[in-house]
């Protein structure tokens, strides 16, 4: 690796020059664009550097399961974003989640956590932890005194997602990180829907950031990982190992995606945040809808909270329509540019039906308690043209009214 030329110290400069700069590791032959190392070993001069390297006491990759030049460059981009001392990748948003909470806890330990959670993330809270000794206690996010409550001397790490997947409903991020620092735990933050554009935990009081990078940050639907990012002793204490030893490491490929994927993750989340924005006024003024929510919007019922915390109102609008699961099937089957799934933070536009897709598993006494009805829709705004967006949902609400109200 070299790097010849002057650089300026990466964290004196700007987030969007971060991103096309940070972390770059340039090799001999002094490439742009930044190289993919498909390697799995690196080769050692002697056998007294191999024991040297093996030992800590000289840098340099070891094995692509530990390290790797691509995903470094990766996960040193996003540090630069985060503003955090530490990041390391990992294959999935899933595997950020549960090493990030699976890194600090032992049998005996307790765990707190917002019941508004994604559903893989709400398993390994809820059924994971407890089968290796670990109790979780569920409390409603917005509700501090119920933090408080359920916090015991056991108590190791907190953890939510702000905005909420689907309701988009908030947590108020400094107030728990106190809650918990007060128990001696840390606060983790699951910051997918608000994109490490929109909302700084770390800033906040948060401990730990984790990302699906599978979202936003890919930004194409290309390919799936994650990052935890957060003090150079916390990953030291719970995160560098248990990611060495047990093995969910990013491929150098996807390592290569993301880091193109960052490049332009800024003008891609301000074109989607005010297309949705755009979407979110048509939608709260349409027949045939019945609730809006987007954290962007005054009527949203935790705007003060948003705009304390968040930078914007994000990419993702969540709304009801007429007719239930009837009305919200003919609505969504009716939509002829944004597509049905339920993957978000794409180029393309995404809608999806919670209760019958990403929170099927959950109870319906629990889907209830969170506001996912069966009317409710999620739609992940992309980057088309918002008129031809508002014009597609028009054009759906307007063949669906009649469903919808049949079916009522
Ligand atoms: C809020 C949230 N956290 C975590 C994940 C998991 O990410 P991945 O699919 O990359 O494992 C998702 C995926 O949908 C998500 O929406």
């Amino acid at each position: 690796m070299s790097s010849p030329r002057k650089s300026r110290d990466p964290k004196t400069l700007r987030p969007a020059t971060q991103l096309v700069h940070g972390g770059t590791l340039r090799s001999q032959f002094e490439e742009t664009s930044e190289a993919i190392f498909l390697t799995q070993g690196y080769l050692y001069d002697t056998m007294e550097q191999a024991e040297a390297r093996f030992k800590g006491e000289t840098p340099g990759f070891i094995y692509s399961r530990f390290a790797n030049p691509t995903v470094a460059m990766f996960e040193k981009r996003m540090a630069l974003l985060e503003g955090a001392e530490a990041a390391r990748a990992t294959a999935t948003g899933m595997a950020a989640v549960t090493a990030a909470l699976m890194g600090q806890v032992k049998a005996g330990d307790h765990v707190v956590a917002a019941k508004a959670l994604f559903g893989s993330c709400l398993y390994v809270v809820e059924d994971l932890l407890p089968r290796f000794g670990v109790a979780s206690t569920l409390v409603d996010g917005a509700d501090l005194d119920a933090w408080r409550k359920a916090m015991r001397p056991n108590t190791k790490t907190c953890f939510i997602e702000s905005p909420t997947n689907p309701t988009l409903a908030l947590v108020d991020i400094a107030e728990v990180a106190k809650i918990a620092h007060a128990g001696g735990a840390t606060l983790v933050v699951d910051n997918v829907f608000a994109t490490p554009m929109l909302q700084h935990p770390l800033k906040l009081g948060a401990d730990v950031v984790v990302y699906s990078a599978t979202k936003h940050v890919d930004g194409q639907g290309r390919v799936l990982g994650g990052v935890i990012l957060a003090s150079e002793k916390f990953i030291a204490d719970h995160i560098h190992n248990f990611l060495r030893q047990t093995g969910p490491s990013l491929s150098a490929f996807n390592a290569w995606v993301m880091l193109k994927g960052l490049e332009t993750l800024p003008i891609r989340v301000e074109r989607q945040q005010r297309s949705a924005a755009q979407i979110a006024d048509f939608l709260a003024a349409a027949p045939g809808v019945t609730r809006v929510l987007y954290p962007g919007r005054a009527d949203h019922p935790q705007f003060a909270l948003a705009k304390k915390q968040m930078t914007g109102g994000g990419t993702l609008v969540a709304f009801e329509v007429e007719g239930g699961k009837a009305g919200a099937f003919a609505f969504a089957n009716a939509l002829s540019i944004i597509g049905i799934s339920n993957n978000l933070g794409d180029a393309k536009s995404l809608i999806t039906h919670p209760e019958t897709t990403t929170h099927q598993r959950l109870k319906p006494e629990q889907r209830a308690e969170l506001g996912i009805n069966s009317g409710l829709l999620r739609l992940s705004v992309g980057l088309e043209d918002p008129d031809d967006l508002v014009e597609d949902i028009a054009h759906a609400l307007s063949q669906a009214h009649p469903a919808a109200k049949a079916a009522e």
